[in-house]
C-alpha cells in the first residue's frame, strides 16, 4: 500500500481510534532523540536514537540510554550506532530494530491477539520519496498496524500550539541534532520549507574540529556534545562572565590520554560557521515568502524549536542577524511528538494535516 493510499485508507475511515485500538502511538523518529508518546499517557519514551550491535552476529545488545553510554567504550566486538543521519534512515535494519525495541518498551503487547498500535511518525520536509517510504516501511516493519507520516516542522507548530489552521502566516526553524527544518505554515499546510543537514551534531564536530587544530586534542562525540550544552554560546552570557572547563581527550601527536581547560569563547568561535549557514538557510526561506505571510511573521515572530535551538545566546543572534524576533520554546524538545499526539487525537486536525503535509 502507497503512503498516499494510507493516508487516505485512514482519513476516509476515520473515527477508528477509539475503542480497542488503545496503545496508538506518536513517535519523534529523530537524529539524536526517540520520543514516543501514548494517547491518554503523555511522552513514556525520551530516549537517544542508538543502538548496541554485537558485529559478528548483527544481534541487537541495548537501545537508547545504555547503548549512548556505551558508544567509544564498547569492546571492539560490539559497536554502539547512530541508525539515522541527517534527519533520515542511513541504516534500515538498525533503525526497525530501535524502533521495534522502543515500541515494546512503550506499549509492551500483552497477547498475541492484541490490535497492533497505528502510529504517526515525522519525516524531515526534505525527505526524498525513498526516505520517506523507508519511514514508513520501518514502522510497519517494527510493530505498527498503519503508519501515518507528518512534516517534522509542521508537528512541532502544533505541539508549541502555534495557530497552524489559521489564516496567517507562522515560521518555524526546528534545529535538531541531523536537520535545521524552516518552515511558514498557513491554512493548516506547509507552504513554503527548507530543511539544511546541518544542526548539532554538525556544531559537536565543529567543536572537536577547533579543539583539535587549537590546543592539539582529539575529542569523543560525546565529550564535544558536553561542552556544547555546558559551556556553548553563540553569544556572550547575559551575566557578562565567560565560562571555562576541563576536558580529556588524547594528545594529537602522542596519543597519550590529555588533560587541559578550554575556555567559552574558543568553543564560540566553533559554532559561528554552522549558526551562519543556518541564519543564511532561514534568510533564503524567508526570501521566498509571498509579502502577506511575510508581514505576519514580522508580526509574529519565529519559533526556535529542537534541542539545537537551546544552544545559549541563539535566539538573541537569530533576532539580531534576521531583524525578526525569535522566541525560543520551552519545550523545544518535545514540540515534535506532542504536536503528533495532537494529531493522533483531534480527528479534524489530522485529516488537514496529514493530506497536506504529505
Ligand atoms: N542545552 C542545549 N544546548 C545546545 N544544544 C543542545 C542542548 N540540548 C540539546 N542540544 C542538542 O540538540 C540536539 C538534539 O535535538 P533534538 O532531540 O531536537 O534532535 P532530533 O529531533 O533527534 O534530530 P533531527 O530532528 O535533526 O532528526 C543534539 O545535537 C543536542 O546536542
Ligand atoms: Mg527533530
Amino acid at each position: 500500500m502507497s503512503i498516499r493510499d494510507s493516508l487516505s485508507n485512514f482519513t476516509s475511515g476515520f473515527g477508528g481510534f477509539g475503542g480497542n485500538m488503545s496503545a496508538d502511538m506518536a513517535i519523534d523518529l529523530g537524529t539524536a532523540n526517540t520520543l514516543i508518546a501514548i494517547s491518554g499517557e503523555g511522552i513514556v519514551i525520551n530516549e537517544p536514537s542508538v543502538v548496541a550491535i554485537e558485529k559478528s552476529t548483527h544481534r541487537v545488545l541495548a537501545v537508547g540510554h545504555e547503548a549512548k553510554n556505551m558508544i567509544n567504550h564498547t569492546p571492539d566486538a560490539f559497536s554502539a550506532e547512530h541508525p539515522l543521519k541527517d534527519g533520515v534512515i542511513a541504516d534500515y535494519d538498525v533503525t526497525e530494530a530501535m524502533i521495534s525495541a522502543f515500541i515494546n518498551k512503550a506499549a509492551p503487547r500483552k497477547y498475541p491477539w492484541q490490535a497492533k498500535p497505528r502510529i504517526v511518525i515525522c519525516i524531515p520536509c526534505g525527505a526524498t520519496s525513498v526516505e520517506k517510504r523507508a519511514v514508513f516501511e520501518a514502522a510497519i516493519q517494527a510493530g505498527a498496524r498503519q503508519a501515518y507520516l507528518i512534516e517534522e516542522p509542521m508537528a512541532a507548530a502544533m505541539g508549541a500550539d502555534l495557530p497552524v489552521t489559521e489564516p496567517t502566516g507562522s515560521m518555524v526553524v526546528d534545529i535538531g541534532g541531523g536537520t535545521t527544518e524552516v518552515a511558514v505554515i498557513s491554512l493548516g499546510g506547509i507552504v513554503t520549507s527548507s530543511s539544511l543537514r546541518l544542526a548539532g551534531n554538525k556544531m559537536d564536530e565543529a567543536i572537536s574540529m577547533h579543539l583539535r587544530n587549537l590546543l592539539g586534542i582529539k575529542i569523543g562525540e560525546r565529550t564535544a556534545e558536553v561542552i556544547k550544552i555546558k559551556i556553548g554560546s553563540i553569544l556572550p552570557f547575559d551575566d557578562g562572565r565567560e565560562r571555562d572547563m576541563i576536558i580529556s581527550g588524547q594528545d594529537m601527536v602522542t596519543e597519550q590520554p590529555k588533560e587541559v581547560t578550554i575556555q567559552s569563547e574558543d568553543v564560540r568561535a566553533a559554532l559561528i560557521e554552522p549558526c551562519e549557514d543556518m541564519v543564511l538557510s532561514i534568510k533564503e526561506t524567508f526570501k521566498t515568502t509571498n509579502p502577506d505571510l511575510a508581514s505576519d511573521i514580522i508580526q509574529n515572530g519565529i519559533l526556535l524549536t529542537g534541542g539545537g535551538g537551546l544552544l545559549s545566546g541563539l535566539d538573541r543572534y537569530l533576532t539580531d542577524k534576521l531583524e525578526i524576533p525569535v522566541w525560543v520554546s520551552e519545550t523545544a524538545l518535545t514540540n515534535v511528538v506532542t504536536g503528533c499526539l495532537k494529531v493522533l487525537e483531534t480527528p479534524t486536525a489530522l485529516r488537514q494535516t496529514l493530506m497536506r503535509s504529505r
